[in-house]
């Protein structure tokens, strides 16, 4: 392949417009709708605090959305290069970097969970996974602390790295385009079975019924912090798939798309999961568990409840994966640019090295490494510990400062004028950075709630 003439550091592979829409669609909608959003929403009240991350969303998630991708298209680069290109300055393509290697550290552990996903499908479409009076918790966590993760997270490597091979509109692009009405149509199926459950209804208002006395300090941060989680913003991730948009697509018409279908995910996922939980007298609040120890002993109860708990893993199982390539190509991109490196060769590369590196986070969930907790956390845990509350929101705060400050024509390559270039000036210069830095300074503990 190569670089075809014309802008030497310039990307030139491209998407469709609807190609674009669904990919980042794809890349937004992942574990982080179907697994954490409904266990931190069970955990901190339901109602109300689906309300807070809508709000996090509009106000903080969209403005750096549509930062994120202005930067990509209008440096049409990686997420390093492209600050440099915009601005001549070699410092903003250093913070640049740090996105690339978080988005590296995110992959290794991601692409374990996303592993868990496809185990439990298999499982769960066998029937093996339901056996008469099975303790769910036990089985996770003696599936979780053996060797079978690691298998799998070189199957989620192998499919995520041969995607990205075959390159954007090949491969992530066609990919997405399967897989995202796929998904929607599982998503329904499994929506209708829910709601029709004996006792749905208590889980439906236990979702959509705010109750604002369990909101606190922390909610907030949380429902900030998971705005950004879902966006995949803070790592180059957007900013990437931004270098592949045409000129005439409008950036702020994606915003909108994309956060809505975030939205909409989310929301339904809630309505499948809370009307199950509720019906067979499960806890919400169960935390990380919620998918895969809980939810299990719902199915085994169900009529068919095998097809239903296969379908609900190959959900999260598409979401992940679609979310996976968005999360390995940051880095596939950079590798291609940096070293001259042909697509495939990136992509193979770049993926051995993340499955080496995500070993350790795999084995640290009860398996030879759990017993490994230097200051109080697993391996895994520090990974998403350090991505998800530090170099995120960092990634976050840079996207925002260059956007406000620092590049003086992001209005034009975003296409606002008027009011809406005044307001997103507004929040990226003044709000925006404010909640950043309260999360960050929460996350390392300097403020206490
Ligand atoms: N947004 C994805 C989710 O909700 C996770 C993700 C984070 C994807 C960062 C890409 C980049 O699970």
């Amino acid at each position: 392949s190569g670089q075809a003439a014309g802008k030497k550091t310039g990307t030139v592979e491209r998407f469709t417009s609807t190609g674009f829409i669904l990919a980042a669609i794809g890349s937004s909608v992942g574990l982080g709708n179907m697994w954490k959003f409904p266990y931190i929403t069970g955990k901190h009240g339901g109602a109300a605090f689906f309300l807070l991350f809508i709000i996090c969303l509009i106000i903080v998630g969209l403005p750096i959305l549509l930062a994120e991708m202005t930067i990509g298209r209008g440096g049409r680069g990686n997420a390093s290069i492209s600050f440099f290109n915009l601005t001549g300055k070699k410092y903003w393509g250093a913070f640049g970097l740090l996105s690339i290697l978080t988005a590296f550290m995110i992959m290794s552990y991601y692409a374990i969970v996303a592993g868990w996903t496809l185990h439990y499908t298999v499982e769960s479409f066998t029937g093996l996974l339901f056996q008469e009076g099975s303790d769910y918790k036990v089985k996770f966590l003696s599936f979780a602390s053996g060797y079978w993760p690691i298998f799998w997270q070189a199957v989620v490597m192998v499919f995520t790295g041969g995607v990205l091979a075959k390159g954007v509109s090949g491969g992530i692009e066609k990919f997405n385009k399967i897989l995202i009405p796929g998904f929607l149509i599982i998503l329904l199926i499994l929506m209708v079975r829910s709601l029709t459950l004996p006792g749905a209804a208590e889980g439906v208002s236990f979702f959509l019924k705010p109750d604002f006395s369990k909101l606190d300090a922390e909610s907030a941060l949380v429902a900030l912090g998971h705005a950004f989680f879902s966006l995949s913003l803070g790592m180059g991730c957007m900013l990437t798939y931004g270098s592949y948009v045409e000129k005439r697509q409008s950036l702020g018409t994606a915003t909108l798309a994309i956060g809505f279908g975030d939205l909409v995910y989310a929301f339904i996922a809630g309505l499948v999961i809370f009307p199950t939980v509720f019906s067979y007298g499960l806890q919400p609040g169960e935390g990380v568990g919620l998918a895969f120890m809980a939810l299990p002993a719902a199915f085994s109860q169900m009529p068919f409840g095998f097809f239903f708990g296969g379908l609900f893993f190959l959900l999260l199982a598409i979401a992940a994966l679609t979310s996976a390539i968005s999360i390995l190509e940051v880095p596939v991109a950079y590798a291609m640019h940096k070293w001259q490196w042909s697509r495939k060769k990136s992509a193979i590369i770049l993926s051995i090295l993340c499955f080496i590196v995500g070993v350790p986070s795999g084995l640290s969930v009860g398996g030879v490494l759990g017993d490994f907790h230097p200051g109080g956390k697993t391996i895994f845990d520090w990974m998403d510990f350090l991505t998800s509350y530090i170099l995120m929101p960092f990634g976050g705060l840079v996207v925002t400062l260059f956007t406000g400050y620092a590049w003086k024509k992001a209005g034009e390559e975003a296409g606002l004028k008027g009011f809406w270039y005044k307001a997103w000036m507004f929040l990226l210069r003044v709000i925006v950075p404010i909640l950043i830095v309260c999360v960050f300074l929460h996350s390392v503990g300097i403020i206490k709630f």
